[in-house]
């Protein structure tokens, strides 16, 4: 059967465009995306959206409190019966509530080698910190900032003339390729937790 994919974004929506082409070509077998949903008004990612012409929601987040606009979001998915939410550049926390909706089904890219820079501008934390190499990490999604078991990993060098528009362009390359692989990894369901640790089931 299908899956559904519902995808969370807050901007440009370079992931989610990742994951829609993946689809298309095949590399992510038996998935659609059902919804895309954004919590900011003029996020270009939601145009990129339309003209896929895919389903998009706005639903802006501005002056709410966390759990009552996660209400909001919840119900969108729900109505779109989405089986796993994919967060793609969704720069909010997500509520217990929202985490308890899609237990084990809620996935987050983050461009940085977690638990090193979770947070804010991972890319510039990682020059500033000095680091050889960084990277991107796709998590399960829980309460936590950036916290949840890690499904996949990919390392880049960084040079020393990088700046963090380069050091960004080649981590967002390799973010757009594990994104897709974790996510036919999970909708397959060939992965077992084991405390913390993701292990694949080839
Ligand atoms: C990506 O680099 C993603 O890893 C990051 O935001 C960017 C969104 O770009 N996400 C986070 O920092 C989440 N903590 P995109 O809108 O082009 O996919």
């Amino acid at each position: 059967m299908t899956k559904r994919i519902g995808v969370l974004l807050s901007g440009r929506g370079s992931n989610f465009e990742a994951l829609a082409d993946s689809i298309s070509a095949g590399r992510i077998p038996n998935a659609e995306i059902a919804v895309v949903v954004s919590n900011r008004e003029g996020a270009p990612g939601i145009d990129r959206a339309h003209a896929r012409g895919l389903a998009t929601r706005v639903i802006p987040s501005k002056g709410l409190e966390r759990e009552p606009y996660d209400r909001q979001v919840v119900a969108a998915l729900h109505e779109a019966s989405v089986d796993l939410v994919c967060l793609a550049g969704y720069m909010r926390l997500l509520s217990p509530h929202f985490v308890a909706a899609f237990p084990q089904r809620i996935l987050n890219i983050h461009p940085s080698l977690l638990p090193s820079f979770p947070g804010l501008e991972s890319q510039k934390q990682a020059l500033d910190y000095g680091v050889k190499f960084a990277g991107c990490t796709v998590h399960f999604v829980d309460e936590n900032l950036d916290a949840g078991p890690i499904v996949l990993q990919a390392v880049v060098p960084v040079e020393d003339d990088d700046t963090e528009d380069t050091l960004s362009t080649r981590i967002l390359k390799e973010e757009h390729r594990i994104y897709s692989e974790a996510v036919k990894i999970v909708l397959a369901g060939k992965f077992k937790l084991e405390g913390r640790r993701v292990i694949q089931l080839r």
